[in-house]
């Protein structure tokens, strides 16, 4: 099939293999990077790389399908950035559960000025660990954030200050919890301790647990990122969920995640996910019950005004782009 190339004249295999490996961008559980992507003469292909799935901590992969919606969503967007569209088939294959999805019939639109600037939010976005400003988030960039995550199928709710105690007392919890699982500490153990571009390393995390209302993640070592002493009092916290609780939900609420957090990076807000009281089934269901029958929790965002006394943090390795991408069907042709 031919196709006319949008103005960058760039080969349409040549784009769906850029907007794959602009994927790896993507934020992932531990930095796992759970995808693998083949590029085909006029398709690209997003599958689990099952051997990156974290098994005691994740054991249904929510967390894993999770991170593989927002690599999905970076590649859409790096897509639409160099000018083309294509049909999304999301879990297209029920025979084939870890075929996540397919995107075909791509088509040059022009490139999208939008997709272009999140594109280079991509490139700048991190996860900071370190507390926030004293700055409050404005409203309207609360409101911006969370419809951004609406758009793309989950909703992002903005607790309010008693549902933020709750939070609070899950998330100590679930963190007691998890550092008494001898085989989660050794799996987040595996995880901080990786070389090879995947795995958190020292750099990006605190070297002392940071003051924060709700606990962040205790990674088990302290790491060499200094936090200074302010407190996020400022933070908000937002609680992404949807109505349903299977793989194509979690797939979405991927997709959601990146969309709201590339906004909230283009909005000059930092985020930080929150997974472990999601990962704990006790804490799950307080969860659930603070959505008060609205619907399932996935991933709770802390987002926060970054300290401008702060340089950003030095950026989470990634691994190398033949590692998640495979272009042997087109043949160096990409
Ligand atoms: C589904 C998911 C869950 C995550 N859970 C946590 C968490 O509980 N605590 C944390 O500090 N970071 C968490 N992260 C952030 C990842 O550690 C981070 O995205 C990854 O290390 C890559 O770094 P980057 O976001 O700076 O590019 C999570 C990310 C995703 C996508």
């Amino acid at each position: 099939m031919s196709h006319q190339t949008p103005a960058t004249h760039r080969p349409l295999t040549t784009a769906l293999a850029e907007a794959a490996a602009m994927a790896g961008h993507a934020p992932s559980v531990h930095n796992t990077q759970p995808w693998r992507w083949r590029v085909l003469p006029d398709a690209l292909e997003l599958r689990v790389a099952r051997d990156r799935q974290l098994a005691a901590t994740d054991p249904e992969g929510e967390l894993l399908t999770l991170s593989c919606g927002a690599a999905l969503h970076h590649a859409r967007l790096a897509l639409a950035a160099e000018g083309w569209t294509a049909t999304v088939h999301r879990m297209p294959d029920p025979a084939d559960p870890d075929l996540l999805a397919r995107l075909t019939d791509p088509q040059p639109i022009g490139a999208d000025p939008d997709a272009m600037r999140m594109v280079q939010c991509m490139q700048v976005r991190h996860t900071d660990r370190r507390p926030v400003s004293g700055e409050p988030i404005a409203d309207d960039t609360l409101s911006a954030i969370a419809s951004a995550a609406g758009r793309e199928g989950a909703r992002l709710e903005i607790l309010d200050r008693d549902q933020v105690l709750q939070l609070a007392a899950s998330a100590s919890h679930a963190a007691t919890v998890e550092a008494e699982d001898s085989q989660l500490r050794e799996e987040l153990d595996y995880w901080t301790s990786r070389a090879g571009g995947m795995g958190l390393t020292p750099e990006v995390l605190p070297e002392q647990p940071p003051q924060t209302t709700v606990p962040g993640r205790d990674f088990g070592r302290p790491g060499t990122l200094p936090v200074g002493p302010g407190h996020d009092q400022a933070a908000s916290y937002g609680l992404l969920y949807g109505e349903e609780d299977e793989p194509v939900s979690w797939l979405r609420a991927g997709e959601a995640l990146s969309a709201a957090w590339l906004t909230a990076t283009r909005l000059g807000v930092s985020a930080v996910p929150l997974s472990g009281v999601v990962e704990v089934p006790a804490t799950r269901q307080t969860l659930r019950q603070v959505l008060a029958g609205l619907g399932y929790p996935y991933l709770v965002l802390r987002l926060g005004i970054a300290d401008p006394a702060h340089a950003g943090p030095p950026h989470t390795p990634r691994l190398p782009r033949e590692q998640v991408v495979d272009t042997s069907a087109v043949d160096g042709g990409a």
